[in-house]
This record gives structure tokens, C-alpha cells and sequence, in this order.
């Protein structure tokens, strides 16, 4: 089967003008991975359905989430990331309610619509209840007018529904790696990492009417172009919300370190995480989809070739810029040092660049969410 081929049955309607879209078919494995190995004008004719698929669906809008890093104290341990708890070479903090709050307003006085609370993961009572009571603040904010998204890991059903129930409405948990094998390649083997649990909190999230996102790093030690495949008919079959992929970007203080001869260049990372979001908008067209800092950080122009694949969100920094330095899951991290106003600046010229506009005062709720329920 062609390339084109494959990408006439995915979307035969692709064209802002269509008047009804048609319902996708659904990609095989097989296909995927044609897809995924696509090169040359192959490659190009994937991106540029994509890209078609995604403005004929969800216009050229991308919205905002104005991204809150509140602590880097961290439990557990993944073999990948810079704020592991057993890394010591860095100061741990943790925002004070104040600044949490100050970030929220900010959001908000900027227009972004929606903030992203993020932190390492710690399920103690003393954490579930500060971050309730945040998220009741949060929403106090012109009379809860900013969308929340939580990323805080995994926790027990019950805090899960205590948070949505105190006014978040999306949670990101994402996946790392939708094969068991690799899952333990990359975190290690025991009951704080149990791949098993993993997929338990998706499927909690799921079931309390969270917008779930899920998500995998891209070009990780010991991944195939397989994993990669199944990690998208993961997302398909759990019927997610909001996905976030980014390339791996290897961390000095980290066990999987002394892999980074043994992946691929992160000129490929970065190309084959722009084919999967590429892919992934042609299965799941009214999904959102992030352009990951982890994209801007391997190429300067990678947000923007993240949303001309299809991906729809960006997460802008809010973090006062004195805790940032602090919170580098990977190495150099993208705008650790730019001003919330300035990136916004950036932001609005950078996608006008690429026709592309920010849709600012609205949530900007998944599409396909929003239809389902
Ligand atoms: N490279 C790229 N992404 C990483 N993450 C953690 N460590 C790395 C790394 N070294 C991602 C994980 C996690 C998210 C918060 O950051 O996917 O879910
Ligand atoms: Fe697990 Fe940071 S320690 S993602």
C-alpha cells in the first residue's frame, strides 16, 4: 500500500471546505509504521494532510495553558528525569500559595484561559490538601473563569475525585511508554513505578469524566518504530482526550544517561515525534495535542513544526523565573530565562509566522471530549 493511499483512507475529506467530515478510518499497526518511516515526499504528504486535517477541524486556533512547575519534591525515581528524587544536585522548593495564586492571575490578566498546575509527584495527605485548596483558589479567580489541568502523577482514585471535585477539569498522566518491557526499561522495577498502577490512574481519570491526556517520550533507549506504533493505537483505544509527546532528551544526572550514544540523533527524535503527532492527528482529528517545551528546546523552531504536524496547545511558563532552573527534567530547558510577557509576545509573532492564531479568554476544551459527552 502506498502513502497516499494510506492517507485517503484515514481522511478522504481532509479540505476546510468539506462540509461533514467524515468519520476516520481506523490506521492498522502496519500502516503506522509505513507512516513512521515515511521519508522525502512521503514525509511531506503526511504532514501536509495532517495539517489540513487539523485546520479543517479545529481551524488554525491554538490555545494556551499557562504552565505552573509548583514543586520539584519528588518521590519517586524514573530513570530518565532530571527532578528524580534521587538526584541531590539541584535546590527541591515549592511554590508558596501566593505565588501560585499570583501565577493564576497572571494567566489570567494575559488572557491565556487555562493554567497547568505541575509538580513532582507526592501523594501525602498534607499534598492533597494544599493542592485542593489551590485549586478552589484558582477558581475563586473572576469567578472561575481559567480552565485547570492537573499534572501531578498518580494518586489514589479518591484524591483524583476530591480535585475535580474542588473545580480541574483535565489531568495529564502520561503514559512514558504504553509496552510493559520498555515501561521497565525506563523506570525501575518496583512498587513505586508499577506499570499496571500506571494504566489503573489513566483509567480512573477516565471513568470520573476528567479530559484525560496521556502522552510517550520519543526516541527513548531500546524503542522501536513497533512501540511507537502501539503506544498511538494506545491512545486510540483508550479514547484520550489530550495527548502530549516529546523527544527524549537525555539528562547527565540520570540512569538512562549513558544511553545517549545509543538513540537516535535529536534531529531524528525531533522528527519522528512530529511524525507521531502527524499520525495521531489523522486517527484522532479533534483530539488536543500539545507542542511539548521538550520540541523547542531540541530545535528552536520545534513548537512550531510541533502545530504544523497538528498539535493544537502550547504550554507557555508561568513559574517565577527563580524557581525554573530548578525544575529541568532534561537539560537545557526552553525559555528558562524569558519573562511571562515577553513569551507571550513571542508567542502571538512566532504563530502568526505560520498562519496560526492563539485563542485567548477560552479554555479551549478537547473537541472531541466536548462531542463525546
Ligand atoms: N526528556 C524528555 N522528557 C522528559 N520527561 C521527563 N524526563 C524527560 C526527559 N529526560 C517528561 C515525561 C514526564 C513529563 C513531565 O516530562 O514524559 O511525563
Ligand atoms: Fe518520574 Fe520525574 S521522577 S517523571
Amino acid at each position: 500500500m502506498s502513502i497516499s493511499e494510506i492517507l485517503n483512507k484515514v481522511d478522504p475529506s481532509p479540505l476546510p471546505q468539506a462540509q461533514e467530515p467524515q468519520e476516520a478510518a481506523a490506521l492498522t499497526h502496519e500502516e503506522i509504521k509505513l507512516l513512521l518511516a515515511a521519508e522525502g515526499e512521503d514525509k511531506k504528504k503526511l504532514f501536509d494532510r495532517a495539517l489540513q486535517v487539523k485546520l479543517a477541524r479545529l481551524d488554525n486556533h491554538v490555545h494556551l495553558r499557562g504552565l505552573i512547575e509548583y514543586s520539584n519534591i519528588c518521590t519517586k525515581y524514573c530513570l530518565y528525569c532530571g527532578v528524580r528524587s534521587k538526584n541531590p544536585n539541584f535546590e527541591r522548593y515549592q511554590l508558596s500559595d501566593e505565588e501560585v495564586i499570583g501565577c493564576a492571575k497572571l494567566a489570567h490578566q494575559l488572557g491565556y484561559g487555562s493554567v497547568a498546575l505541575q509538580s513532582g509527584e507526592r501523594s501525602d495527605k498534607a499534598f492533597v490538601d494544599k493542592i485542593t485548596y489551590l485549586v478552589k483558589e484558582i477558581k475563586k479567580i473572576d469567578n472561575g473563569s481559567l480552565g485547570i489541568t492537573l499534572s501531578l502523577g498518580e494518586q489514589t482514585e479518591e484524591t483524583y475525585r476530591r480535585w475535580f471535585e474542588a473545580g480541574a477539569h483535565r489531568y495529564l498522566l502520561r503514559i512514558e511508554a504504553s509496552n510493559e518491557d520498555l515501561y521497565y526499561k525506563i523506570h525501575p522495577r518496583d512498587a513505586k513505578h508499577d506499570f499496571h498502577q500506571r494504566l489503573a490512574c489513566i483509567d480512573s481519570l477516565l471513568s470520573i469524566g476528567y479530559q484525560t491526556g496521556t502522552g510517550v517520550m520519543v526516541g527513548l533507549p531500546f524503542q522501536t518504530l513497533d512501540d511507537l506504533a502501539n503506544d498511538l493505537l494506545f491512545f486510540k483505544k483508550k479514547d484520550v482526550a489530550m495527548v502530549g509527546m516529546g523527544p527524549f532528551i537525555p539528562h547527565p544526572d540520570t540512569p538512562l544517561w549513558q544511553y545517549r550514544d545509543q538513540i537516535p540523533t535529536a534531529e531524528k527524535r525531533m522528527e519522528m515525534t512530529l511524525k507521531m503527532i502527524a499520525i495521531l492527528r489523522l486517527m484522532m482529528p479533534e483530539i488536543n495535542m500539545v507542542a511539548a517545551t521538550a520540541n523547542q528546546t531540541v530545535d528552536p523552531q520545534g513548537r512550531e513544526k510541533a502545530i504544523l504536524a497538528g498539535a493544537n496547545v502550547i504550554m507557555p511558563n508561568l513559574t517565577p523565573n527563580e524557581f525554573r532552573e530548578n525544575y529541568l527534567i532534561y537539560p537545557d530547558k526552553a525559555c528558562v530565562k524569558d519573562q511571562p510577557d515577553q513569551c507571550q509576545t513571542c508567542l502571538d509573532v512566532r504563530l502568526a509566522a505560520i498562519g496560526h492564531k492563539v485563542l485567548y479568554n477560552a479554555w479551549g476544551d478537547s473537541v472531541a471530549f466536548t462531542k463525546k459527552h
